[in-house]
């Protein structure tokens, strides 16, 4: 039986994709060891396999013993522990939701309704590691997988709206801790339905902008204004690291071999744990727009068109509608009146679903398949 050891299965990530692969009755066929790097020892959660003790996500000569590792336990942890079990021999598949060994040559962005043939390839190659890509990179991919597939995109601009989860759990309690502390300063106001909408609002930016606004994690008011900012700054090109994923993962995830353009600017806004992308595409030649939808519609099964009306949109395409789903919709279609090969088109995905476990999810079931039929 294959030995399938999961590190960080407790955080953010790790609890979705438990959530996803016992929804989907994957803890069959193999043996499932539960490592932890703070509490060894203590009792780990039963997949139907029986009771089990959490093992030390440190112990390398254990770690060893693994045919799959996968961790959702983040970057610091892959950059201590990768290297030393590649550098002992160790041959196993290493399975990544963090971004660290993302870029790596001989590494694989998995997102496989987008890039089976690529994991595929790879697999045949003899690549072992299998990494979840960027959420909006894969949520835009996702999305529109199809028109790359059909050639069609000659480059994209995608103007995002990120969640407060894509920057950790704490964030999302921050959040929701500026909107109580917000609307704690106007409460009695906003009973008042006499009271001035102008007098509430000085009250509510004296709130934004005061210092008991808690902001530790953003280091900015999220909740009532945004935050056009999302990770580290890249001098040479001005982008943010966010923004410089776009182009880098986009790419290597379709395995492109001349590199299509993707920028654009990545802001944080105060949806929960939906991402949201405005795209502009620029095609490679004029295409109807009736048939660019089908080309969309039949990329994958979890992408969903949505009619550009009012009333569909206001009922599908907002993180509202689509948080804890695995529906990829987008919507708001139509050809730019810069001329007949610009579109645009809004896009709405689960940040921590399509956006981070689930292509982990599916790329174990992937491995675990290649290694029964090897
Ligand atoms: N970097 C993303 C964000 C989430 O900050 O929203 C992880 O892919």
């Amino acid at each position: 039986m294959r030995k399938v050891g999961i590190v960080g299965w407790r955080g953010m990530v790790g609890s979705v994709l438990m959530d996803r692969m016992r929804e989907e009755k994957d803890f069959q066929g193999f043996e499932t060891i539960f490592f932890s790097t703070s509490q060894a020892g203590q009792k780990g959660p039963d997949v139907g396999q029986g009771e089990s003790i959490l093992c030390d996500a440190f112990d390398e000569k254990l770690l060893k013993t693994m045919d799959i590792i996968v961790t959702c336990q983040g970057s610091d942890y892959t950059k201590e522990m990768y290297p030393k079990l590649r550098a002992s021999g160790w041959k196993g598949y290493w399975i990544d939701a963090a971004s660290a060994l993302r870029m790596k040559d001989d590494s694989i962005i998995v997102l496989d309704p987008v890039n089976r043939s690529v994991i595929d390839n790879g697999l045949a190659a003899g690549i072992k590691d299998f990494i979840g890509g960027n959420c909006t990179v894969s949520l835009m991919l996702m999305a529109i997988g199809g028109l790359f597939h059909e050639n069609l995109v000659e480059w994209i601009s995608t103007m995002t709206y990120q969640a407060a989860s894509g920057a950790g759990a704490k964030n999302m309690r921050e959040l929701l801790l500026q909107m109580r502390h917000i609307t704690k300063s106007v409460n009695s106001l906003l009973d008042d339905p006499q009271a001035a909408i102008l007098e509430i609002d000085r009250a509510v930016s004296e709130s934004l902008r005061g210092k008991d606004l808690p902001t530790e994690n953003f280091n900015a008011p999220l909740a009532g204004s945004l935050i056009p900012w999302i990770d580290s700054f890249i001098p040479e090109t001005g982008q943010t690291r966010e923004e410089w994923k776009g182009f880098a993962e986009t790419n290597k995830i379709l395995a492109t071999s001349t590199p299509i353009p993707v920028d654009g600017i990545c802001v944080r806004v105060g949806s929960m744990r939906c991402h949201c992308q405005g795209l502009t595409i620029k095609l490679k030649k004029n295409v109807p727009l009736e048939d660019l939808t089908n080309i969309i519609k039949n990329a994958n099964e979890w992408v969903r068109i949505v009619e550009n009306s009012k009333e569909e949109t206001l009922k599908h395409l907002s993180p509202a509608a689509v948080s804890g789903t695995l529906n990829i919709p987008i919507g708001r279609i139509r050809k730019l009146n810069i001329g007949p090969e610009y579109l645009t088109a809004f896009t709405v995905g689960d940040q921590l679903l399509w956006g981070a476990a689930e292509p982990i999810r599916r790329i174990l079931k992937i491995v675990l398949e290649y290694l029964h039929r090897g």
